[in-house]
């Protein structure tokens, strides 16, 4: 599908190396905008960004860890000197990690809050000048439905996805007066490293018939694909959506949509 929503635009893609990141780079790049993307694994960084660049676009990469306030604040430092100016942030850095609140250390609790929330609040704070000297903007963070309904055994990673809904409406709040728009998506499962991962940690023969079932949860009727959550991104940074802020968009084949409990007559 092409669309040239972003045209004239620069984004800066946080996680942007794999999965639903790598995508949005991708879509965004194709709709027209300069990309700058950024992740923790310097060997996809360095693929994505020759790959994207032998397809004659404009898309640099840039390796750091997220959760450090002084990397990203010195990342957004050189992004304003390349560029001058943002006019879309997307926010896509995530990790999952397993346990209960009894099986959870304190460093994994840590962790996972501080890559997967802190990271999104500390790239919103030093994107945020970027897109002012762009007279305005958009930024996505990519939540879960786990924010929403939770499986058990992911204490932390539930913690951290609710609070980045409950994060992005104070955003959507605090930015609203300066033309800033600020929205989150709660995708179902994805067909990305992550979810290929968590696949194998339950069965190391066959991920792919994890993956089936996980689908079949969807009623849909499949897991999702990376782009189908980049495409959902990229209506909520473009025009398209230009009054909406602090809404949390389903991206998720229905499955928060349905009860698991047959009713009579059921034939399905
Ligand atoms: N795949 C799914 O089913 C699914 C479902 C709901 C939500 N999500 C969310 O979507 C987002 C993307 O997940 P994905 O499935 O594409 O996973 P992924 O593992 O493919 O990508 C995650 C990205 O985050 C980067 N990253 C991790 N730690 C970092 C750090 N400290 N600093 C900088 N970058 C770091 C990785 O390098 C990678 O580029 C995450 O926030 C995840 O929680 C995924």
């Amino acid at each position: 599908m092409e669309n040239t929503l972003m045209k004239g635009g620069v984004t800066v893609v946080a996680g942007g190396g794999s999965g639903i990141g790598r995508a949005a780079v991708e879509v965004f790049a194709e709709s027209g905008s300069a990309v700058e993307f950024c992740s923790v694994d310097a060997a996809a960084n360095d693929a994505l960004e020759t790959q994207m660049t032998e397809r004659g676009f404009d898309v640099k990469g840039t390796t750091l860890d997220a959760s450090s306030s002084a990397a990203v604040e010195a990342y957004l430092a050189e992004v304003g000197h390349r560029r001058g100016r943002v006019s879309a942030l997307v926010n896509s850095i995530g990790i999952q990690r397993y346990g209960t609140s009894e099986t959870t250390d304190d460093a994994t609790w840590d962790e996972v809050l501080d890559v997967n929330l802190k990271s999104m609040f500390l790239m919103v704070k030093f994107t945020v000048p970027l897109i002012r000297a762009n007279g305005g903007g958009a930024i996505v963070n990519v939540s879960s439905g786990q924010a929403l309904a939770s499986q058990r055994n992911v204490v932390a990673y539930t913690a951290s996805k609710g609070a980045i809904v409950a994060m992005t409406r104070a955003m959507a709040v605090d930015y609203a007066p300066e033309g800033i728009r600020v929205n989150s998506v709660c995708p179902g499962s994805i067909d990305t490293p992550m979810l290929r991962t968590s696949a194998r940690a339950l069965n190391p023969d066959d991920p792919d018939a994890v993956i089936a079932e996980w689908g079949r949860a969807h009623p849909i009727g499949r897991v999702g694909r990376p782009r189908e959550v980049a495409n959902a991104i990229l209506f909520l940074a473009s025009e398209l959506s230009s009054f909406v802020t602090g809404t949390d968009l389903r991206v998720d084949g229905g499955a928060l949509s349905a009860q698991p409990m047959a009713a009579p007559e059921d034939k399905g």
